[in-house]
């Protein structure tokens, strides 16, 4: 099988790790990738919004199996633009089903309509600023505050300050994201514990991946901005048998019989950002693709051969499938630029001490120059993995030592992850 990855961060690293291993991968080409998914396969500069440019690709080269990593293309139509090409297998919905991440406006509707958990909210858009303003001095703070559409992570604020909250609404509405916030939805605040949930879904049937809890504060303790995530952790200790029945009963499954009723043929990874309110999980918001840095954990924990479920995902017999996972507890630490995930320089030399073999590195904002140099491109550079029989500590003091072993201009972890587990 000849398999384009598309998408150039550590999630696309971990999935090109995973994908190598399998007897399946002939060949893998990753567009754009990283200085690090070049040593797995082949790096084509392609653009991954040139849907036209990808479909010819994919053309010459005889490709089967065409991966979407990132949600942008996903919510813009790849598939339904690539769908026509005989024997292509695609993993990721098309933009009916990309759109539960797409527009939160329409997750929101989907979930009333299946009965699925998750905070009250009001949409407004640009016409409706005063009762925007009204609805909101009839909240009480925290005040959750979201554009509708993507908006690189950027698109939900949180705040007890009344003052803020309604220039923040002022200026979503006056197009501080463009079109992604010319409607907003103003959310009831819920106060609990995040976890993150992963399914592939073939359209009919579904199976579970390992679960995972990101860290998406840049300060440790969980404080300072939102950033793409620092770190993640796999397994989540407290997503026990009880809440794992109840994540399915109440969320994952009336997700998929709601998209069957749609008509929403869904093939891709659906993944579940939930929150547990006293025990009972709500929908904090959907994702059309794996998370990241969560794949970073996901992936080394799941011993199933990974193009193989995604035939069955094609063929739609995930019900005959059984996944497997690896039950050590897996950490994963994103080194990042200083300034992230405000302004940062890139262009930093990366220097790699050898003898790191207890550790995966997954490179997320990196590039080769010449002379086989490695820079940093990004804010988020390198995550780190490590895994432990013993206990989520142990993982971490793996990755800790092995970050220090990482090293560029600049450079900055979280020395916290897991640390409320
Ligand atoms: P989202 O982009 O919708 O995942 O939101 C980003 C982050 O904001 C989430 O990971 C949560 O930490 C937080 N968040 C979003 N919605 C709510 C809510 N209704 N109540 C509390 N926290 C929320
Ligand atoms: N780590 C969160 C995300 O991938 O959206």
């Amino acid at each position: 099988m000849k398999v384009l990855l598309v998408g150039s961060g550590g999630r696309e690293h971990a999935l090109a790790w995973k994908l190598i291993q399998s007897e399946n991968c002939e060949q893998l080409f990753i567009a754009p990738g990283n200085g690090g998914t070049g040593a797995l396969g082949t790096n084509v500069q392609l653009d991954i919004n040139d849907y036209d440019a990808i479909g010819a690709f994919v053309r010459e080269q005889g490709i089967d199996m065409l991966i979407v990593g990132p949600e942008a293309p996903l919510v813009e139509g790849i598939r339904d633009h690539l769908e026509s090409i005989e024997d292509l297998i695609i993993v990721g919905p098309g933009k009916d089903g990309a759109a539960l991440e797409g527009s939160k406006s329409f997750a929101k509707s989907f979930m009333a309509s299946a009965g699925i958990p998750t905070a009250n909210a009001k949409t407004f858009d640009q016409s409706q600023l005063d009762a925007a303003l009204r609805f909101l001095g009839d909240m009480q703070p925290p005040y959750v505050l979201k554009a509708d559409g993507l908006a690189a992570g950027k698109g939900v604020i949180i705040t007890s300050d009344y003052k803020e909250a309604r220039e923040t609404v002022e200026r979503m509405l006056n197009g501080q994201f463009g079109k992604a916030s010319s409607h907003i939805l103003i959310e009831q605040f819920l106060s609990g514990i995040e976890y993150s949930v992963f399914a592939l879904c073939d359209g009919k049937n579904w199976v579970l991946l390992p679960e995972a809890k990101d860290y998406k504060r840049v300060g440790e303790g969980d404080t300072g901005p939102n950033t793409g995530g620092m770190g993640a952790v796999s397994p989540v200790p407290f997503f026990n048998t009880t809440l794992r029945q109840k994540t399915i009963d109440k969320v994952i499954q009336p997700t998929v019989d709601e998209l069957i009723k749609r008509g929403i043929d869904y093939k891709g990874f659906i993944f579940f950002g939930l929150i547990a309110v006293d025990g009972e999980p709500y929908v904090i918001e959907y994702n059309c693709r794996m998370g990241d840095p969560e794949t970073e954990v996901v992936m080394p924990r799941l011993k199933t051969d990974l193009v193989s479920l995604l035939e069955h995902m094609h063929h739609q017999t995930l019900d005959k499938v059984t996944v497997e996972f690896d039950g050590r507890h897996t950490v994963t630490v994103m080194l990042c630029s200083e300034g992230y995930p405000g302004s940062y320089e890139k262009k930093k030399t990366i220097h790699i001490d050898v003898g790191l073999h207890e550790a995966l590195l997954f490179h997320a904002g990196t590039t080769g120059a010449e002379g086989g140099e490695l820079l940093t491109n990004g804010g988020r550079v390198i995550a780190i993995t490590c895994q432990s029989e013993d206990d989520v500590t142990s993982a971490l003091v793996k990755a800790m030592t092995a970050a220090e072993k990482v090293s560029f201009e600049g450079k900055f972890y979280r020395k916290d992850i897991g640390f409320d587990l």
